[in-house]
């Protein structure tokens, strides 16, 4: 199958999953969007009202807010995959269990070897949490990390920029950060090979 025809496959496979419970309250799930040749991933945390609604991630208010972070660094939608580590809405936007995320979890490890993105950008503690499990998002982020191959740069999520104003300018010096290290992991692709799991403890990037 093509990454194309991968992506659609889970986009299917999302929208009668019953792996966990919040399959109940679905509406749509929300897979993710964009090109699966895209050179960078955004994973956010999971869907919420707007997008339980439409089926499309990051639609709402804190959408909005990752639109305009795009623009400010040029880059637009058509040019990345958002995504999610959740593709169910919890009820009331509540955080995601440990058993929903791991349920989640395969598609979107098959969501990532079918893209295979030069930089992985979590938004919020979730997502960094899949990456790295240990690190406090106000220690790292912005920093580029190697992860088992991958460069991952953790971020504060937009929502929580929307409702403590003092980190958008914050996340906005993270976005900035981006362009660059998109150049820099194109030339070096000895960062994307594939390591083993437990070989390779989360490392900072001195090159960055
Ligand atoms: N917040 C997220 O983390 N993901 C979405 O898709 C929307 C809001």
């Amino acid at each position: 199958m093509s990454p194309e025809e991968i992506l659609q496959q889970i986009q299917a496979e999302v929208q009668v999953c019953t792996r966990c419970e919040l399959h109940h309250s679905r509406k749509h799930g929300v897979s993710g969007a964009g090109p699966a040749n895209a050179e960078i991933m955004f994973i956010g945390e999971g869907p919420g009202f707007h997008e339980n609604e439409t089926g499309i991630p990051f639609v709402g208010g804190s959408g909005k807010f990752l639109d305009e972070l795009l623009m400010e660094i040029g880059l637009n939608r058509d040019e990345i995959f958002v995504g999610n580590v959740i593709k169910c809405r919890p009820p009331g936007n509540r955080d995601p269990q440990t058993a929903e995320l791991a349920a989640c979890d395969p598609y979107l490890e098959r969501q990532i070897a079918a893209i295979n993105p030069r930089v992985i950008v979590t938004l919020g503690r979730f997502s960094m949490a899949k990456f790295l499990p240990n690190a406090k998002i106000s220690e790292v982020h912005g920093q580029a990390m190697n992860v088992r191959g991958r460069l991952v740069v953790p971020m504060y999520h937009p929502a929580a920029a929307l409702h403590q104003r003092s980190l958008q300018p914050i996340l906005k010096a993270d976005f900035a950060k981006l362009p660059e290290l998109i150049a820099q992991a194109a030339s070096a692709p000895e960062y994307m090979d594939d390591t083993p799991e437990d070989k390779e403890e989360p490392k900072q990037l001195s090159m960055f």
